[in-house]
């Protein structure tokens, strides 16, 4: 019974010891236990106020000075892509192939689409080629031609 009865005396001054010790922090500050009541605030989304410009789609036919841009037109109405694309060999040389070949030379591109010249980048596939001009670039204007030749020498 005596022991019992010691035991928490010693206990007690052993803590004593300890926060003498200058653990000053041991004493512990109640925090208040008020408890928050925690307010949903609300965030109010400023919707962004998204200027949506109405994308012009309209070409404006009339203005349109810049022959490749006539060029790439027709060389998609009159399906040229069916067999040229920019930058790969698909049944036909790319657009590029053919540029470099032709090295900005206008006129004789044009004469190329008129009937007029000799194939110079594929001569041995000519025989996919030549309808298209005898179908297509045979009936185009010179102005068409000329379109047509600044698009595919633009690439
Ligand atoms: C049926 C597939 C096919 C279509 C459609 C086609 N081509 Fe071709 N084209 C070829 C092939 C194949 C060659 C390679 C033979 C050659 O060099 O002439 C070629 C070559 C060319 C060349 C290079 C000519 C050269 O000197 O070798 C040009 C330029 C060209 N095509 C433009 C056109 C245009 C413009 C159109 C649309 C009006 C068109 N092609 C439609 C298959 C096609």
């Amino acid at each position: 019974m005596k022991r019992l009865f010691l035991l928490p005396i010693t206990l007690i001054s052993f803590s004593f010891i300890f926060s003498a010790c200058g653990n000053s922090s041991n004493n512990e500050t109640t925090t208040e236990g008020t408890s928050e009541t925690v307010n949903e605030t609300e965030q109010t989304v400023n919707e962004e106020e998204t200027t949506t410009t109405e994308e012009k789609t309209t070409e404006n036919e009339e203005n349109t000075t810049d022959l490749a841009d006539k060029g790439e037109k027709l060389f998609t109405d009159k399906a040229c892509t069916a067999c040229h694309q920019l930058d790969k060999k698909t049944v036909g040389p790319s657009l590029q192939d053919i540029s470099k070949a032709y090295n900005n030379d206008n006129n004789k591109l044009i004469s190329f689409f008129k009937g007029e010249g000799k194939a110079i980048v594929s001569p041995e596939e000519e025989a996919l080629m030549a309808p298209q001009i005898e179908t297509i670039t045979k009936k185009m204007t010179d102005e068409e031609l000329e379109a047509l030749s600044a698009y595919i020498l633009s690439k």
